[in-house]
């Protein structure tokens, strides 16, 4: 009897211990679960390509996927006779680009070419969203809007690095857009 609850024990066991293992996802299952979440975090969640993706025809263009603002595309003025009549803010045709109060931003390219987010690391790219520091970088200045990376700081590291995974995993756009003009001095000064 003993021996028989024994074996039994045993077999359970060894049935358990095989329905881990096979429940057990891989590392490259581990990697597509990040990419597929960071994928719906970026399109579905936080719309990084309202601003990222250049428009064609008012729609963000599918071919220019999250490369920023076109290098020699057009840019509002910054002015502040506009901002005296109440105009905030006037944004380019293609929604890459911002002028406001503090100057004039482009929206970067977050494709994992050099001209993006190629040379980056995950750790720059976390700090950089925590912190609002271009380039992750605590001594570089500050983000200027509309980047609202207020919002996005209380991400979680998880959600953080799979946003990371899938920007990485995406087709790589060669764009550098112009630096940003900023008329708010410290700590925006590049
Ligand atoms: C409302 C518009 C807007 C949205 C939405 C937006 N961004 Fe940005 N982003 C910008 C602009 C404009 C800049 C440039 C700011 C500057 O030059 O100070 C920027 C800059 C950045 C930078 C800094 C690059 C550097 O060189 O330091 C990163 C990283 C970034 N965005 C990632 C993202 C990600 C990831 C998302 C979605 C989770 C996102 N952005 C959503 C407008 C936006």
């Amino acid at each position: 009897m003993r021996r028989r609850t024994t074996r039994l024990v045993v077999a359970v066991g060894v049935v358990a211990a095989a329905m881990a293992v096979v429940k057990l996802p891989t590392s490259a299952q581990d990697d597509a679960d990040r990419v597929a979440r960071g994928r719906y975090l970026v399109d579905a969640v936080a719309s990084c390509g309202q601003c990222h993706t250049p428009r064609k025809n008012a729609a963000e263009d599918p071919e220019r996927y999250l490369m920023g603002h076109p290098r020699s595309a057009e840019a509002p003025k910054f002015s502040m006779d506009l901002i005296r009549q109440g105009v905030l803010l006037s944004i380019a045709p293609s929604y890459t680009a911002f002028s406001g109060p503090w100057g004039v931003t482009f929206a970067t390219n977050l494709t994992p070419h050099a001209t993006g987010l190629g040379s980056w690391t995950e750790e720059a790219f976390i700090r950089a969203m925590r912190t609002g520091k271009h380039l992750g970088d605590p001594d570089k200045r500050s983000m200027l809007p509309p980047m609202p990376w207020r919002h996005y700081r209380s991400i979680t590291d998880a959600d953080l690095r799979a946003i990371w995974a899938y920007l990485q995993s995406i087709p790589p756009l060669d764009n550098a857009p112009p630096p940003a003009k900023n008329q708010l001095g410290k700590p925006f000064d590049q």
